[in-house]
C-alpha cells in the first residue's frame, strides 16, 4: 500500500497549559481517526515534534490542518517520504512529554526525504530509528 509518513518539529506561540494539550489531542485523535492517519506528537519546554503516517491524500488534510494551526510556528520538515508500512499503526495520535534536549537531539539526526521505498523498521531513518527509542518501542541495540 503506498503511504506517506512525515515528521517535522515547530515551537508553540504561547505557553501551552495541560487542558490545551489536551483539547489540541482530542481534536487531532477525532480528525485523524476519520481520515486512517496515525502518529506520535512530543511537547516539552515549548517545542513540538510531530510524525504523522497514512494514505497521501489524508496525509495531506491532516498536514493541512496543523500548518495552518495557530498554536504554532517555525515547523521544520523533517522527513517526508513513502512508506512501506505505519510504525504507529494503534496511535491516532500518541503523545509523550519530551526534554527539549530530546527534541532537539531528534531534529539533529538524519531523517529521509523522497527516499526509495523501503521494507520494515529495519530500514526506518536514523531520526525514526531513534523516535522508536525514545518512545521504548525498540531497545537501543536494535538502532
Ligand atoms: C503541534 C500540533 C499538532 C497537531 N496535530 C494535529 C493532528 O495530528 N491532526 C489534526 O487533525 N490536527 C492537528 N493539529 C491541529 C489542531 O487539531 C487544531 O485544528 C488546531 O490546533 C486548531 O488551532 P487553531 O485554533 O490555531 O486553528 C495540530 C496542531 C498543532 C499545533
Amino acid at each position: 500500500m503506498d503511504l506517506v509518513g512525515v515528521a517535522y518539529t515547530s515551537r508553540s506561540n504561547h505557553p501551552i497549559a495541560s487542558a490545551d494539550l489536551d483539547l489540541l489531542l482530542m481534536d487531532s485523535r477525532s480528525y485523524n481517526s476519520q481520515r486512517g492517519v496515525t502518529g506520535v506528537l512530543l511537547f516539552g519546554a515549548g517545542q513540538f515534534m510531530q510524525y504523522i503516517e497514512g494514505l497521501p491524500t489524508d496525509v495531506e488534510h491532516v498536514y493541512g490542518r496543523i500548518r495552518r494551526s495557530t498554536l504554532h510556528s517555525d515547523m521544520v520538515e523533517l522527513e517526508q517520504r513513502r512508506i512501506s508500512k505505519r510504525v504507529f499503526s494503534k496511535w491516532f495520535m500518541g503523545f509523550r512529554d519530551a526534554p527539549a534536549s530530546v527534541i532537539q537531539k531528534l531534529s539533529q539526526e538524519q531523517w529521509h526525504r523522497d527516499m526509495p521505498l523501503v521494507e520494515g523498521h529495519a530500514a526506518a531513518s536514523p531520526g525514526m530509528r531513534q523516535l522508536m527509542v525514545f518512545l521504548d518501542l525498540i531497545s537501543t541495540d536494535q538502532r
